[in-house]
């Protein structure tokens, strides 16, 4: 048994996450924890909010709600969400917590003793009427690109082009729309990174088994240019962590608070704490601190490819920096992005199927699994309702569901809702398990190296070939001459829906909680011997016929979905 402390990549507060979001880190994070649990293995499993910066203070001053209620709210509306997925996530924290904040400002106190933070002066826009600097996204104004007048001081939505808040034409305050503006100085917190690029590039070259794509955007940031730069870890903003070092104040430093890039991977550790706070564990340091037992803890973390950067050079350069012995990520597992019909999710313009959208169509399951069956490991993949239709329809109705309710209705109607008695195993069925045993080896390989994709195919093989055994064993046929070795074909295709439903488990859960149901059986091991696995339910075991497991999606339906998701939410 190993410990294994698996982290989702925390998404923003504002507002819903789409099916891109899902597939992107949370999903694939809680498919890995549940494999690994499955398998005996001790898992932290943690997710969280990130819930400062200033999206989350537009989205709550757009909802006219102070910001503290806002995120409490959207908390609360993303946790049931996850639920409603499945994801099992040990403890799902909130960036805001007090514990992240105490946290944050440690770290930023240790990395200030080891000289590893400059304050440096710089040049802002300050608003007279608001009384306060304006942030990027706060000031709008005309692009000096196209002339687009509703231009965003971090860039222009029409022509895309990169700006500084100071080169807008005729700009304004995105929050009271005045133009008394002035570019004023101000303070702020500098992290020396590049301080820390020989380390990084060493600790990133000795990463030797990670993902292509995580590793080629580390070395992209590491060498490209003038390397790694030193980077702004203050901001301007009411909402966040307020700038300290440890607990003592930061002179000139009043009324600033942490960037937010800077306080949400420290929520990883606090949302230990806060795991432990809420009286879920009792001790997150044997997670967290090589010092106290975390060096016999694999850490894996889960992310989309924009997210790298951070996780790869910045959040190691806080822990590294602070010359104390925390838990350093052992494997990051990165994914492209899941395109939506034709063009990209999108929050911004509402475009795509959001979480919550997609749970009042369907259960988790059928999006589970065509989510990870197409998980964007390679490259981007795309959703199409098509695709979508014909997977759930293949792959959970025809391959599996079809396969559950054919083998334990023939069981009901010429034995009993019990595990038929009489006959051996014979050829056919040794041939079967000694198949099914090398591509359990396969499936697990796969899921070992977190190739979701590969597992996901390697998982559907496991129910093809007993799909192909039934179908040639054909007990409806064997019944009429050999009644007894019906019972004994029977008998296997039973313990194959038990073994389906463990396997099964990591991808689907709520299917396999029904498969287990109906077999009335709660072992649940992990199978070492197939021999052994596929004999679990032994003859007179009561079972019962389980309804439909999956439904087909129909030719209206599909057409009735793609209308309705084809603009943009409002
Ligand atoms: O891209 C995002 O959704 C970010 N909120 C991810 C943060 S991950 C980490 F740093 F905590
Ligand atoms: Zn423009």
């Amino acid at each position: 048994m190993t410990r294994h402390l698996i982290t989702s990549a925390i998404p923003y507060i504002n507002g819903i996450k789409h099916l891109g979001n899902l597939v992107g880190s949370q999903l694939p994070a809680d498919l890995y924890a549940r494999y690994l649990r499955a398998r005996g293995n001790e898992v932290l499993f943690l997710c969280a909010t990130d819930e400062h910066g200033t999206p989350a203070e537009l989205a709550a001053a757009k909802a006219a709600k102070p910001v503290a209620e806002y995120c409490a709210e959207m908390w609360a509306v993303q946790a049931e969400l996850a639920d409603g997925f499945r994801l099992s996530f040990d403890h799902y924290g909130r960036s805001s917590s007090t514990q992240n904040q105490k946290l944050t400002q440690h770290f930023a106190g240790q990395l200030a003793g080891n000289g590893l933070i400059l304050e440096v002066v710089e040049r802002q826009v300050y608003s007279n009427a608001d009384g306060r600097f304006l942030p990027d996204r706060y000031v709008e104004g005309t692009c000096p690109n196209c002339g687009y007048d509703r231009a965003r001081g971090d860039q222009c939505e029409n022509c895309t082009k990169q700006l500084d808040p100071t080169d807008l034409i005729d700009p304004r305050s995105a929050i009271s729309g005045s133009t008394d503006l002035e570019v004023r100085d101000t303070k702020h917190l500098h992290l020396r990174q590049s301080a820390m690029k020989d380390q990084l590039d060493a600790w990133i070259s000795s990463k030797t088994d990670w993902p292509v794509l995580t590793t080629s955007i580390a070395k992209k940031w590491l060498h490209d240019g003038d390397g790694l730069q030193d980077r702004g870890i203050t901001r301007d903003l009411d909402w966040g962590v307020p700038v300290k070092k440890g607990e003592e104040d930061w002179p000139g430093m009043e009324g600033k608070v942490f960037y937010v890039w800077f306080d949400a991977p420290i929520e990883y550790i606090a949302c230990a704490q806060e795991w432990v706070d809420a009286g879920k564990g009792d001790d997150w340091e044997r997670w967290w601190r090589t010092d106290k037992g975390a060096e016999d803890v694999t850490y894996t973390q889960f992310m989309g490819k924009d997210n790298v950067p951070f996780h790869t050079l910045s959040f190691p350069s806080t822990i590294l920096g602070s010359g104390e012995p925390w838990k350093l990520v052992d494997y990051i597992k990165s994914f492209n992005y899941l395109n939506y019909d034709g063009g990209q999710f999108s929050t911004s313009q509402g475009r795509g199927v959001f979480m919550d959208q997609a749970l009042e169509i369907l259960p988790a399951d059928y999006w589970r699994w065509w989510l990870l069956s197409h998980a964007p490991e390679s490259s981007d993949s795309e959703f199409t309702w098509e695709n979508f239709q014909q997977s759930v329809n293949k792959d959970l109705a025809d391959v599996l569901g079809n396969f559950v309710s054919r083998i334990t209705k023939f069981c009901r109607s010429k034995f009993d809702e019990a595990v038929p008695d009489g006959g051996n195993y014979g050829e056919a069925e040794q041939a079967l398990i000694a198949d099914m045993q090398e591509k359990l080896q396969a499936y697990q390989a796969h899921m070992d190296a977190i190739e979701v994709r590969k597992a996901a195919a390697a998982l559907r093989a496991l129910w093809v070939a007993g799909n192909e055994y039934l179908q040639s064993a054909a007990p409806w046929s064997t019944f009429k001459e050999d009644p007894d070795q019906a019972a004994a074909q029977v008998r296997m295709g039973l313990n194959l829906i038990r073994l389906y439903a463990v396997l099964s488990a990591p991808f689907i859960p709520d299917a396999s909680a029904r498969m287990l149901e109906a077999m009335q059986c709660d072992d649940t091991t992990w199978p070492a011997d197939m021999g052994e696995a596929l004999s679990v339910l032994e003859p007179g075991h009561a079972f019962s016929v389980p309804d439909v497991l999956f439904a087909k999606i129909s030719d209206d339906q599909r057409e009735d979905w793609q209308t309705r998701f084809a603009g943009t939410r409002k």
